[in-house]
């Protein structure tokens, strides 16, 4: 049976295609390669009905997308006072990559950046756990999110791991100021492979529907984080989720989502659907150009700006 959804999405694909402007990144090997006509979408409604047209199979490593998923798990295992108190909840308003620490406290300013997210990833399994404990945690967990598991692209992890000068120097910040207490080597390989986690864009809608759906998985009917969990990672997405470029696309575009590096944005409407979108090629926010171009089409036409 024909249905309406996919005739839309692929006609704004279709209308959104093209120019195909904007880089692959080019500061981990692997993804510098990808294949930069990739094109895919896919709405996933709170019921468990996912809608999808282009290249929403093709599997890409979920990178920055994974940040308010760990954040939840970080949450849900410690409770949110724990996590505050390693992590705040600013927005930087400077790049993913900067080190970001709030001046008195020496925290990293938010979850979403990669300092925040080093920190978060650390926290996961009660600084008990080891490299390996720790990140299965965080794959099975982001697996419920998705409602099937999910594995590493180990190419990817490779490619960054060999890269990864940046996130080390970050990560032994984080030690001095004794906001990580584990090795920084073994929380940046964790949070590398967390990057690694391979997923599609109808993955990457079912996680979305998952945070829409007040964190019940709408396929599995599991419940993966409390309500209370969703309400905190969607303010904080809401609010630093596209870095430096947050303010502009919370005007503009006006739903929560995160933006990867591999070309994924991952967005939500609370109570209605998760939103994905994949393209290659990003912007100097490290933002995919058509998904922008995309999420900015279906928030016009389907009047998705929250306020
Ligand atoms: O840590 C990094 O730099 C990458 N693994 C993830 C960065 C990322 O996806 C930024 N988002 N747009």
């Amino acid at each position: 049976m024909q249905t309406p959804v996919p005739d839309y999405l692929q006609q704004i694909l279709d209308e959104c295609g093209a120019p195909n402007t904007g880089a692959t990144a080019d500061y981990i090997p692997e993804l510098a390669d990808a294949d930069p006509e990739i094109l895919g979408i896919c709405l996933a409604t709170t019921d468990g009905v996912r809608y999808d047209a282009g290249d929403a199979d093709v599997p890409v490593s979920i990178q920055s997308i994974s940040k308010p998923f760990v954040y939840a798990l970080a949450i849900a295992e410690l409770g949110l006072d724990a996590v505050l108190k390693r992590v705040g909840v600013e927005p930087s308003g400077e790049a993913f990559n900067e080190l970001s620490l709030e001046a008195k406290s020496g925290r990293p300013r938010n979850p979403m950046i990669n300092a925040g997210a080093l920190t978060t990833h650390a926290l996961i399994g009660g600084g008990t756990a080891s490299v390996e404990e720790r990140f299965e945690l965080v794959r099975r967990g982001l697996s419920d999110f998705a409602g099937r598991d999910l594995s590493v692209d180990e190419q990817v992890y490779a490619s960054e791991l060999d890269t990864a000068y940046r996130n080390r120097a970050i990560a032994n910040m984080l030690r001095n100021y004794d906001l990580i207490d584990i090795e920084p080597e073994d929380v940046v390989r964790g949070y590398t492979r967390q990057c690694a986690i391979s997923v599609t864009t109808r993955d990457l809608a079912a996680m979305a529907a998952t945070l829409a759906n007040g964190g019940v998985q709408p396929m599995t009917g599991q419940r993966v984080v409390e309500p209370a969990v969703v309400r905190q990672v969607l303010s904080v997405m809401m609010s630093c989720g596209m870095y430096d470029a947050a303010g502009d696309w919370m005007t503009t575009i006006g739903f929560p989502a995160k933006s990867g590096v591999s070309g994924g944005i991952l967005g939500v409407l609370p109570g209605q659907i998760g939103i994905a979108t994949l393209s290659p090629r990003l912007d100097s926010h490290g933002t995919s150009v058509r998904g922008v171009r995309l999420c900015g089409r279906m928030s016009k036409d389907m009047g998705m700006h929250i306020m």
